[in-house]
């Protein structure tokens, strides 16, 4: 057998251990069981000890038992390579899927990875989609496309995914659709490269980080300075590198990003106000979320009234806001931190000026729903409603009345309600005890 690099440190060891002790060879055999003529070819590397023999021999010689067997080892797995032609590239391969490995169990583990509905997010539906699609699919039969029209987290579309042959889903937000990017679309991304990639920054410590552009309007009020500091360290750096990585990998780091923002921010959920007390610092960790790749998707970010004139299908579900507050304002820290223009910002609150405003948030929101209704090219139209129009806070009070909806969508078709007593998202000023969310289903006529 040819001798080996690592094969000759192996046998130099052991050969200079017992020079150094000056033992015999027939003293290290009686002590060790293993006898002088294989101790002699062990030495001089024209034989592979078993690992049991390493570690007596270790042991014997009380050599760190974990150096040796490394050696020993690495050993083996050069005389294995060698024999191929494709060697090196496996072991490459083999390199790269146990750092992989080692940080699934270390670090960014995927099993921790953040999964869609570990967000906070006004009017998200993680609690009562089982419900929506249990009447959704006793109500729409045949059906093998499904449109998320106000998509929001995304998670009813998510479950759409697996029940449907297509799933289209949209939102006017920045953030969602890096979300949806994020955690659904079928592109190429390499696993390995963003793993280390969020190595990379969660070893980056604040103290070597400049103030930047985040932490200088946001930090100790959205976010404890360090947290902020890093935040925008790991935006700026992501911008730097948008050419070298894939438009998948991109949305993943960034959705990670706004995943792992959410869980320190000093907020009740929302970004329309930081709570103003003093911020316990807890420190800043990148979480990966957990990407998959569906066949069956497709992405839009556009205004739902201008999209529906577009696209047709089975099932629309439409869940629009239905009072005066903005998503664009509530979430406008994640859509600064998406599009990364850096803008001025304004008020105690620090957002932006005013863009992607929805008109179902305004006086138009009854003509605006009509229209997208009038409009929709789908054989089935579910509609989510809740009753907040009592509430006494202005703006919770809803835009549309459910009898308005129900006389909208009975022209174009059969309309069913369903109800369902639900607790939701408020900030305090109303009581919602009798609170019910409600689900229209309506069968388009011809
Ligand atoms: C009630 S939320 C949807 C919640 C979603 N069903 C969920 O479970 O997460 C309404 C969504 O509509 C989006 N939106 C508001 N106006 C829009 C418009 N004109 N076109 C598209 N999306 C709009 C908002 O950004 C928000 O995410």
């Amino acid at each position: 057998m040819s001798k080996s690099v690592g094969w000759k440190f192996l046998e130099n060891i052991f050969k200079n251990i017992r020079i150094g002790k000056k033992l015999s060879l027939k003293e290290v055999a009686d002590k060790t069981q293993i006898s002088v003529s294989l101790l002699s070819r062990i030495e001089n590397g024209r034989r592979i000890p078993t690992k049991k023999q390493v570690i007596k021999l270790a042991k014997f010689y009380n050599f760190p038992e974990d150096e040796i067997l490394a050696d020993w080892l690495g050993n083996k797995i050069v005389k294995e390579i060698k024999k191929e032609s494709f060697g090196l590239k496996a072991l490459k391969i083999a390199e790269q899927k146990l750092s992989y490995d080692a940080t699934l169990f270390e670090d960014v583990s995927f099993s921790n990875a953040f999964k869609l509905p570990n967000r906070r997010y006004i009017g998200s539906k993680t609690q009562l989609v089982d419900w929506i699609f249990q009447k959704i699919i006793e109500e729409t039969e045949n059906s093998s496309t499904f449109f998320d029209v106000f998509a929001g987290t995304g998670i009813v579309a998510q479950r759409a995914l697996n029940l449907f042959e297509e799933v289209a889903l949209n939102d006017i937000l920045y953030s969602n659709e890096i979300i949806y990017i994020a955690f659904f679309e079928n592109s190429y991304w390499d696993k390995y490269k963003v793993i280390e990639l969020v190595n990379f920054y969660n070893e980056v410590k604040p103290s070597a980080i400049e103030e930047n552009y985040f932490s200088i309007h946001f930090g100790n009020k959205y976010f404890d300075n360090n947290t902020a500091k890093k935040i925008g360290f790991i935006r700026e750096d992501l911008e730097k590198r948008k050419s070298s990585l894939t438009r998948k990998e991109f949305a993943i780091l960034l959705a990670s990003l706004i995943y792992s923002m959410d869980k320190l921010a000093n907020t009740v959920g929302h970004f329309d106000a930081y709570i103003k007390k003093q911020i316990l610092p807890k420190p800043f960790k990148l979480n990966l979320i957990h990407a998959e790749n569906f066949s069956n998707v497709k992405i839009y970010r556009e205004d739902a009234n201008n999209l529906v004139r577009k696209i047709q299908g089975d099932i629309a579900y439409i869940d629009p806001p239905y009072n005066s507050r903005q998503y664009s304002r509530f979430y406008h820290i994640y859509e600064n931190i998406v599009t990364w223009n850096k803008p001025e910002l304004f008020g105690v609150a620090l957002k932006p000026t005013p863009q992607n405003m929805s008109k179902y948030c305004t006086v138009e929101a009854k003509n605006v729903f009509k229209d997208l209704i009038d409009n929709l090219n789908f054989r089935f139209i579910a509609v989510s409603y809740n009753n907040t129009y009592n509430s006494k806070s202005n703006s919770s009070k809803n835009k549309i009345q459910l009898e308005e909806i129900l006389t909208i969508l009975k022209e174009r078709g059969e309309t069913k309600i369903f109800e369902q007593p639900y607790r939701f998202f408020n900030t305090g000023k109303t009581n919602f005890n009798n609170h019910k969310e409600f689900l229209f289903l309506t069968k388009v006529n011809d």
